[in-house]
């Protein structure tokens, strides 16, 4: 039987394509990558059969049962959005200005000299990390030095963030892992030894990975001498509200710098504070002397955005906006918050009881001292391979627990198993 002109022409497709993959591929050169340090532990998670299983590698807030939250207050913005029937035009390039200034006036306080003279510029970003790549972009054209200094350790992903940007990465000592706690004479060393005009890395409030934080008065020194130093404070505020459940309190390093006169970059998240994770809204700032330095510094942050991306993602920032605009709304959502800050506080304080009931003879203050969505436990790595096989819970590599993974329900198993693992 003879065939159709269809048969032939998809037979003379299918040996052309066959030919095709004969061919060397243009990528023949792109190596395998390696997994996501965090995403792996999850993926790992999933497979385990394990009815005990714990997954404490994941930054992302869970209730008291383990499961995702989605706070009362955003659905209440979702269907007071859902009423004004909008329409899904484009943002502007710097995004929803309504968003904009409800987002700075809660970094900086309503009534902020700052706010009130139109002294800054921002620009909404793809959430946190969107507002650090734009961040870094501007630093690698503008900034004196095109160098930025970062904790050791800090959040996984600022490092090539930072190396997109064109920046060169330094870092500076953070962690003390004999205390568990801030080496904070390493640090002033490491940041003094920072040549002026460098850009120096700051997770305003909850530090990640490890919880530490500076105090009031270490906030207080760092900003003296950066000031003394002439060096650049760019801020990451990824948990604004999350830490202590106080907005205005995870503020405090960001108003100490500012009081005592500095100009900063500020990356703020709604992802943690609001549970907005995947709706990616965030906001990248630069404050200025003046509205005529901040008209300037806005339009080449919108030339850098209109080259990335366009233009900014509309719900989540209708969202922000809609909850911080309403006296109301916003009062809920401040009790949404410091409910969630407040469970991560009882489950940290309830696993260092439980280890020491278990008969743990180790300092686990740090457990309680540490602050925010995550603990650096001073586990090590064969601590943590041991977690992960005997018992299955899941952590990463450095012995990082995500606090919010941790329940009233499986508080005493993680105890258990921490303990053994360790005596
Ligand atoms: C310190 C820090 N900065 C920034 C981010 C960015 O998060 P997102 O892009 O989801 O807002 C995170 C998220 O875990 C973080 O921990």
């Amino acid at each position: 039987m003879s065939m159709s002109k269809c048969q032939q022409l998809s037979s003379a497709l299918f040996k052309q394509q066959g030919s095709f993959r004969m061919m060397s591929s243009w990528w023949s050169n792109v190596q395998q990558g390696p997994p996501d340090a965090i995403l792996g532990v999850t993926e790992a998670f999933k497979r385990d059969k394990n009815p005990q299983k714990i997954n404490l590698g994941v930054g992302a807030y869970r209730d008291d049962n383990g499961n995702p939250y989605v706070l009362p207050s955003v659905i209440q913005a979702e269907h007071n959005i859902m009423k004004k029937n909008l329409n899904k035009e484009y943002a502007p390039i710097n995004g929803i200005a309504e968003f904009c200034t409800e987002s700075i006036k809660l970094a900086l306080s309503d009534n902020s000299p700052i706010v009130k003279n139109k002294c800054y510029a921002s620009v909404q970003s793809i959430s946190g990390t969107g507002a650090l790549r734009v961040g870094g972009e501007f630093l690698q054209r503008y900034a004196p030095l095109k160098t930025i200094w970062v904790p050791i350790p800090t959040w996984g992903n600022h490092g090539q963030i930072f190396k997109f940007s064109g920046l060169e990465v330094k870092t500076y000592r953070y962690y003390d892992p004999k205390t568990c706690g801030l080496d904070f004479s390493g640090m002033i060393e490491d940041l003094s030894s920072a040549p002026t005009g460098s850009v120096i890395l700051l997770h305003a409030c909850a530090h990640n990975p490890t919880g530490v934080d500076p105090k009031p008065e270490q906030w207080k020194e760092l900003s003296d001498l950066l000031k003394k130093k002439k060096l650049f404070p760019f801020f990451d505020m990824a948990y604004q509200g999350f830490a202590s459940g106080n907005v205005d309190h995870d503020a405090l390093a960001v108003h100490t710098f500012l009081l005592d006169g500095h100009q900063i970059a500020l990356a703020q998240s709604f992802a943690k504070n609001m549970g907005l994770y995947g709706e990616r809204v965030g906001m990248f700032t630069l404050t200025s002397l003046d509205t005529e330095e901040a008209e300037r510094i806005m339009s080449q942050l919108k030339i850098v955005v209109r080259g990335m991306y366009s233009n900014p993602p509309i719900h989540g920032a209708r969202l922000v906006s809609e909850i911080l605009s309403n006296s109301q709304l916003k009062n809920q959502w401040m009790v949404e918050v410091k409910g969630m800050a407040n469970r991560i506080i009882s489950v940290r304080n309830k696993l260092k009881e439980l280890l020491a009931k278990e008969g743990s003879t180790r300092n686990w203050n740090h457990i309680t001292d540490q602050i925010g969505m995550f603990c650096y436990t001073g586990l090590e790595k064969d601590h943590v391979k041991k977690l992960i096989e005997e018992h299955s819970i899941y952590l990463t590599n450095d012995g990082r627990i995500s606090m919010a993974g941790v329940t009233s329900k499986n508080v005493g198993y993680l105890a258990s198993a921490m303990h053994k693992v360790t005596s």
